[in-house]
Order: C-alpha cells, then structure tokens, then sequence
C-alpha cells in the first residue's frame, strides 16, 4: 500500500472521478488521482477471449457505443468502442481499458479491483488476475473485492497474502461471519449500513472497514465519526477537502 495520506478515512474514487469524466476509464482514474485520492475503484468483466477489461455493467450497452454482453465479446471488438462520447463530447474517443492498461498507466496510487463474478460465469478470472497483478507489480497495491464469495475463496485458496474485501449490501453480522470462513481481510459494506457498533465489532474481530458510496459532505464526516477505514465516492475532491478541514 502506498501510504502518502494527510487524511483518514482513506479516499478511493469510485469508477474513478465519474463526476468528471467516464467511469472506469483512464482519464477518470487519472483524474481522482489528481484530486488527491489515495486510491481508485474499478470493475472488472473477462471478454470471450480472457482480456479482463474495466467496465461496470455485465454489458456493454450503457456506457460505450457496443451493445451486448462483455463475455461474447473479443478484446479486439471491445478495443473499437469509445467508452467517453455517451459521458460527453468532450471524452469522445476514449476506450474501455484492460486491466492491465489501468495497473501500469494510472501509477502512485491504490487500487479496489471489483470482481462482478468469479470462475462460475467467467472461467479462470481468479487465475488470470493473479497474474496480471504479478506482472504488473501491483500486488501489494490491491485489494480485491467482491460479492461473490466463491470467488474470493477461491482466491484465498490460490494466494494467502492477497488483500481481499468482502463486498455487502446486506446484514453486516453476517458478513462478518462469512469473511471468518473465506479468510478476507475487509469487510466493504454499502453506507446505510454501517453505524460506530458494526465498524468497532468489525475492527474487533480484526477486519478493516471500507464504505460505499460516499458523495455527500454529511455522508463524509458520519464516515469519519463513525470510525471507518475508507470511503469510495464518486466526488474524491470534496471527500478530501471536507477531511482535510
Ligand atoms: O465499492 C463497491 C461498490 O463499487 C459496489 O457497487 O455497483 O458501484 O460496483 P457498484
Ligand atoms: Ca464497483
């Protein structure tokens, strides 16, 4: 983890800086970077030819110029599509990046990689993203997260010292009680859930304490009283100003 932060909780921007530019997209990481993030969120999807590329939806509809599933698709026809101009004009002609792309351009910051799902819809994922976290060096710099709790089983079971984040929408008790049996290192839970018990019985039980999505100033200064350990927001400059006040 690099450790450059004159704040806390720590601020990671969510896609990116979607306020900005388009999510999940290298102006968007390189943006939130720029406002001072500690870290970026992304979510990764696997084409039919096992590029792991950088884009939220299961499919390609919403936020780029492609229609259909992700996994029908090649990197090679993902690769044509422009990922900007439905944001804006101004970002016409930006792509959807691979993985790998985002871990080596978008450099001195940390890195939430979303797994949206594991080996059961995408055959290898865990193994391939190992890898291109190896290659890329970018290992200790990552934590990967999920609601599939298969898949970071899985990735427990294949690497100890990987970071892992158990990603839920539901009973935090609960969560606490699966992240025992996988072994994750965090527990990532959606922000109405958490209040100052949840995060103390958590930090008890030795789990660090990531929110989403925080974009309000009040929602950034509960985080903080309430004693979590990151925030994901869509609004990375607001975050650190409201905390660095
Ligand atoms: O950080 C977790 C959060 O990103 C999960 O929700 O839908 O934005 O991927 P979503
Ligand atoms: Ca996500």
């Amino acid at each position: 983890m690099i450790f450059t932060m004159k704040y806390y909780p720590l601020v990671y921007g969510h896609r990116g800086f979607p306020l900005e530019a388009p999510e999940n997209t290298i102006p968007s990481f390189l943006l939130a970077r720029e406002a001072g993030a500690f870290g970026v969120e992304m979510d990764v999807h696997m084409t039919k030819d096992g590029e792991l590329v950088v884009i939220h939806d299961d499919k390609l509809d919403r936020t780029t110029t492609g229609t259909g599933y992700v996994s029908q698709r090649t990197w090679a026809e993902v690769r044509q599509l422009d990922a900007g101009q439905k944001f804006s004009e101004r970002w016409r002609g930006v792509k959807v990046p691979s993985l790998r792309e985002v871990l080596t351009q978008v450099k001195g910051v940390n890195y939430y990689v979303e797994v949206k799902h594991g080996s059961r819809f995408y055959p290898g994922i865990e193994e391939r993203l190992l890898e291109i976290l190896e290659e890329t060096g970018t290992k200790d710099l990552t934590q990967v997260i999920s609601f599939d709790l298969e898949s970071l089983s899985r990735l427990r079971q294949m690497d100890s010292s990987l970071t892992l984040g158990l990603l839920t929408c539901n009973d935090v008790k609960h969560a606490l009680v699966l992240a025992d049996e996988i072994g994750v290192n965090w527990i990532q839970a959606e922000f109405s859930l958490l209040d100052r018990e949840l995060v103390d019985m958590a930090h008890g039980r030795g789990y660090r304490v990531a929110t989403w999505t925080v974009n309000s100033e009040e929602e950034v200064m509960k985080a903080r009283e309430i004693g979590v350990d990151s925030i994901t927001t869509d609004n990375p400059r607001m975050a650190i100003r409201v905390l660095s006040s």
